[in-house]
């Protein structure tokens, strides 16, 4: 479906506004909110690197939520497939929910495949600018392949699943990412040393946060 053809279908609602803001929640968690946007194959390491982060954050006082691919397809996304219009749709209510995280001084991170740039740009367009971090977990085809926590690549190969992102699904790579991790280079502290820098840089961490 179009963003078009899903205009606003209630009328007469008004936006009620918080007297609550994202500016006094931010002001007393001590970090601001952000997205964190992780992105690439399945078994690059999104989800891994997701709740390591996490980890690190929580022990650092910080708010943050994790949006795992896995989960999100048991509940909210449930009535979605892995058709490009599914995902798309995922993608969609997902953006939407980091987007209410964002107004509640959450940092959440995402752990989707997010295959397609637009579905990933679409997300990018309705949060403030700068409070869309987009990682990707780059990580060559062949070592996920090989890793295959899952079991689903060799169920993909042997056309079990279809419409599988690298073998029958393409993936398009981000063109111009906040951060690359190699995950298949760097370990996994790493990574998370990686994030949390950029996160300092990006200035959603304050400077009194303490690490560790
Ligand atoms: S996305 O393309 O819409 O972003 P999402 O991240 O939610 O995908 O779900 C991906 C997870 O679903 C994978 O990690 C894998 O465990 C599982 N999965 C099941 N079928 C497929 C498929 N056809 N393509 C990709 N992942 C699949």
């Amino acid at each position: 479906m179009s963003d078009k053809e899903r205009e606003q279908k209630s009328s007469n609602v008004v936006w009620h506004h918080a007297t609550v803001t994202r500016q006094r929640r931010e002001k007393q968690n001590s970090h601001k909110g952000a997205v964190i946007w992780i992105t690439g194959l399945s078994g690059a390491g999104k989800s891994t690197i997701a709740h390591a982060v996490e980890e690190r954050l929580h022990s650092m006082g910080c708010r943050t939520f994790v949006l795992d691919g896995d989960n999100v397809r048991h509940g909210l996304c449930s009535d979605l497939g892995f058709s490009d219009e599914d995902r798309s749709e995922n993608l969609r209510r997902i953006g939407e929910v980091c987007k209410l995280f964002l107004e509640a001084g959450v940092i959440s991170l995402t752990a989707f495949i997010s295959p397609f740039r637009k579905d990933r740009e679409r997300v990018r367009s309705i949060i403030p600018h700068g409070d869309f971090v987009e990682i990707y977990a780059r990580c060559p085809l062949e070592v996920c392949e090989q890793r295959d926590v899952k079991g689903l690549y060799k169920r993909a190969r042997a056309g079990e699943i279809k419409q599988f992102t690298g073998i029958d699904s393409p993936y398009e790579e981000p063109v111009n990412p906040e951060l690359i991790l190699d995950t298949h280079l760097h370990t996994l502290d790493e990574c998370v040393d990686q994030v949390i820098e950029m996160l300092r840089m990006r200035a959603v961490l304050a400077p009194a946060c303490p690490t560790d």
